[in-house]
């Protein structure tokens, strides 16, 4: 019997275990050892960033993302409803009401519109996600965030290393969050960054890090003691975990590499498919360099998902729905401030599949579920009509 094709498969790149090894050995694991400088100041100088600090998740970067904005209860963050719940929680645990807006077709990214039309004085700050680390038209909500004095956020857990338009994604807001979660290009286990385009975060942001104290300054030999001042967290990611991190992190070019041929060979076994079997394939950019993070197909119509997901298992291929809309989840009722519709994200939301994905999937392995796909979306298509 052929193996199960996972959805995902952590890949090693080398000299994970060799750096880990060292950052015992070497006597500091905790959070901003010498890893963490090393995996910070290459993300900084990749990203152009004023500074990035290494978290524990990108869970908490996008809380402390919502720390530095100073929001105040009665404030609201525009966030597409279309994304993992943190991308909403980390505002409201800071007592905002999140306003969910749609996503457009064919890049899946925060829709621009629906932003322009959601946008009044309660607005305190717009949160846009690069799905699949593809751009959401960042440029232009850019200039909507810039016109009613609010920042915008890039939650780019998906998109380390792409561009758009020759910028690095990440580096469009005022501040961006990364994720290096055990599912993403480039993985620590759990892990993420918050990336500081403006110098004027910087200060605070290293403060919430460190527990609320001065800490920073004091290693910098700025101050004789740290001492407590104000709000913080213990956010910091450890250096045992930056250690793996680096490794993964200076094998970026293979990575992206084999990522990007993945991604080439399915749409390469799918596009003879795509228009008899009526499948949406994955959008990108022309011009820009993808993450290629992950490979999706939209199916012609909901009913068949569940169906299709059971007939691919019986194959042992893996594939897999994603977000569920937030706007109509139980968490809206109490934390959203009104909830508009959000048709797009209905739809998408409803007919995208996820299929395997990792770093070291060999062709064989894409063939087996292009086959398995295929047959399954064939055969329900069929009882459909
Ligand atoms: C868009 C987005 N933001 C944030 C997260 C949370 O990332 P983490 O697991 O690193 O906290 C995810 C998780 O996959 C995500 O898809």
């Amino acid at each position: 019997m052929p193996a199960m094709i996972p959805f995902n498969r952590p890949c090693l790149s080398g000299r994970e275990m060799e750096y880990m090894r060292a950052a015992v050995e070497n006597g500091h694991s905790s959070a901003k050892g010498p890893y963490t400088t090393q995996v910070q100041d290459l993300l900084r100088s990749k990203l152009n960033a004023k500074d990035v600090l290494l978290t524990t998740s990108c869970t908490d970067a996008l809380e402390m993302a919502a720390m530095l904005i100073d929001l105040e209860p009665g404030d609201v963050v525009i966030v597409p409803s279309f994304t993992f719940s943190s991308t909403a929680t980390a505002f409201a645990r800071q007592g905002a009401k999140v306003r969910f807006c749609d996503i457009r077709m064919p890049d899946l990214g925060l829709d621009p519109e629906h932003v322009e039309s959601s946008m009044d004085d309660k607005v305190k700050a717009i949160v846009t996600v690069h799905y699949a680390g593809v751009a959401s038209d960042v440029r232009r909500l850019r200039s909507i965030a810039d016109r009613y004095g609010v920042p915008l956020i890039e939650d780019n857990a998906h998109g380390l290393f792409a561009d758009h338009g020759g910028q690095q994604l990440g580096s469009f807001g005022r501040m961006s969050t990364l994720s290096f979660h055990e599912t993403k290009n480039f993985i620590c286990g759990e892990g993420g960054a918050l990336v500081l385009n403006d110098e004027g975060d910087r200060g605070r942001a290293h403060i919430l890090l460190d527990k609320g104290t001065n800490r920073r300054q004091f290693l910098e030999g700025q101050t004789d003691k740290y001492t407590w001042q104000g709000h913080g967290s213990s956010f910091g990611l450890s250096d045992l975990l930056a250690a793996f991190l680096l490794a993964q992190l200076e094998s970026a070019p293979e990575i992206m590499a084999k990522r990007r041929n993945v991604h080439q060979t399915y749409m390469q076994l799918l596009e003879p498919h795509a228009s008899h079997l009526n499948l949406g394939l994955p959008y990108q950019h022309p011009g820009d360099t993808p993450a290629d993070h992950m490979f999706y197909v939209l199916l012609p119509s909901a009913g068949i998902r569940a169906n299709v997901i059971t007939e691919m298992r019986h194959h042992d291929v893996n594939p897999t729905f994603h977000y569920v809309p937030l706007h109509s989840a139980p968490g809206a009722i109490e934390l959203s401030d009104r909830l508009q519709p959000c048709p797009v994200t209905d739809d998408v939301s409803s007919r995208l599949l996820r299929l395997p994905m990792s770093n070291d999937l060999q062709a064989a392995d894409q063939e087996r579920v292009v086959s398995a796909l295929v047959e399954a979306v064939e055969a329900n298509s069929v009882t459909a009509v």
